[in-house]
C-alpha cells in the first residue's frame, strides 16, 4: 500500500522594514520608517494585516539593528494575534532578496510571503486573492498596479495574451506602467533561488532579480489589480500623507477598519472573542478601540 502523501508545511511570511528610510529624513533619523503612524496605526500594521489575511502564522520581522528594539516592543511575540513573531537583524540595507538568506534556516524549506514594511494593499476579496497565492504549491506570485511613475519600481510588462514577459527594475524607458507591488509569494525553493541573486550594478541583492528567474522558468504568476484595488506605498513625504488619507476616508465613512491586525486576526479565527476585547481594551481611549469593541459585541450578538 503507497504511504499518504505528506502534508505541505505552512506557508510563512517575512516582513521586512529595514533600510535607512532616506526619503522620509529627518523623519527617519531618530524613527524607523514602518513605525511611523499611517492616521492611526504603525505604518508596519498595514502589511502585517496582509500577511495574516494570507492565513499565515509564522511571520519573521526584519529590522535594523538600532530599529528592530522598537518593533518588539510594538507587537511582541505575536500570541495576542494568535500568531507567532520571530526577530532578526538586517546589518546594512543590502537588498530585499537578502530577506531570505537572514531567514534561511528559519525558512526550514518551508514556502514564504515576503511583504515590504512600507506597502499598503486595500481591495475588496483581498482575502481570496491572497489565499489563492499562499495555496499555489509551486512557483511564485507578484502583484502588478498601474501607476503614473513606473521608473520608481520593478515594472513588468506583458504580451498580447496577457503573460508576462520581462521584469526590469527601475527602469528609465518603462515598457509599460505596471508596477510590481511589494508583496512576493514564493514556493520552498525560495531559499535556495535567493543564494543565486548576485548583487546589482547599485550593490543590491535585487527582488526584482529573483522574480525574474522564476519568470524564465515559466512559473511566476503576475495578477494585475484592477481599478477597484488600492496600492499604495508610504516612503516618500506624498506618499506618507496620501496612505493616512487614504485609511482616514474610508474608516471614517464607513466605520470599517482598514489594516487592523486585531480584526484580520479575528477573522481569521487566530483569536477568540475574548482576546479580541482585551485587544480593544489596550486602545480603549481611541477610535480603533471603539470599533474593535463594537466588532467583538457584534460577534456575540450574531
Ligand atoms: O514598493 C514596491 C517596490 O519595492 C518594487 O516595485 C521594487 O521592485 C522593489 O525593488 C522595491 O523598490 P523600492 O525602491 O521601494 O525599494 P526600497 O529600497 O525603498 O525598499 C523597500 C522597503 O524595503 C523599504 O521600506 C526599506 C526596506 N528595505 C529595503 C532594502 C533594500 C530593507 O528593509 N532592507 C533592504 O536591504
Amino acid at each position: 500500500m503507497s504511504s499518504p502523501p505528506m502534508a505541505a508545511k505552512p506557508m510563512k511570511g517575512i516582513l521586512l522594514a529595514g533600510g535607512s528610510g532616506t526619503r522620509l529624513h529627518p523623519m527617519t533619523l531618530a524613527a524607523s520608517k514602518q513605525l511611523l503612524p499611517v492616521y492611526d496605526k504603525p505604518m508596519v500594521y498595514y502589511p502585517l494585516s496582509t500577511l495574516m489575511l494570507a492565513g499565515i502564522r509564522d511571520i519573521m520581522i526584519i529590522s535594523t539593528p538600532a530599529d528592530l528594539p522598537q518593533f518588539k516592543r510594538l507587537l511582541g511575540d505575536g500570541s495576542q494575534f494568535g500568531v507567532n513573531f520571530e526577530y532578526r537583524v538586517q546589518e546594512s540595507p543590502d537588498g530585499i532578496a537578502q530577506a531570505f538568506l537572514i531567514a534561511g534556516d528559519w525558512l526550514d524549506g518551508c514556502a514564504c510571503a515576503l511583504a515590504l514594511g512600507d506597502n499598503l494593499i486595500f481591495a475588496d476579496h483581498l482575502g481570496v486573492m491572497l489565499r489563492a497565492a499562499s495555496n499555489r504549491p509551486q512557483g511564485a506570485t507578484v502583484f502588478a498596479y498601474q501607476v503614473r511613475d513606473p521608473d520608481r519600481y520593478g515594472v513588468v510588462s506583458f504580451d498580447e495574451s496577457g503573460r508576462a514577459l520581462e521584469i526590469v527594475e527601475k527602469p528609465e524607458h518603462p515598457t509599460s506602467n505596471w508596477a510590481v507591488t511589494g508583496l512576493y509569494f514564493y514556493d520552498s525553493r525560495v531559499g535556495e533561488l535567493a543564494k543565486k541573486v548576485k548583487p546589482s550594478p547599485r550593490g543590491e541583492l535585487e527582488i526584482t532579480d529573483l522574480n525574474q528567474m522564476y519568470l524564465e522558468e515559466g512559473t511566476l504568476h503576475v495578477d494585475r489589480l484592477g481599478r477597484g484595488c488600492a496600492w499604495l506605498d508610504a516612503g516618500m513625504p506624498d506618499s506618507l500623507m496620501q496612505a493616512g488619507t487614504f485609511v482616514q476616508t474610508i474608516q471614517s465613512r464607513q466605520g470599517m477598519l482598514v489594516g487592523s491586525p486585531e480584526e484580520v486576526a479575528f477573522r481569521m479565527g487566530f483569536i477568540n472573542v475574548d482576546q479580541l476585547r482585551k485587544l480593544a481594551e489596550r486602545v480603549k481611549k481611541t477610535e480603533l478601540g471603539r470599533l474593535l469593541r463594537e466588532l467583538a459585541d457584534h460577534a456575540v450578538s450574531a
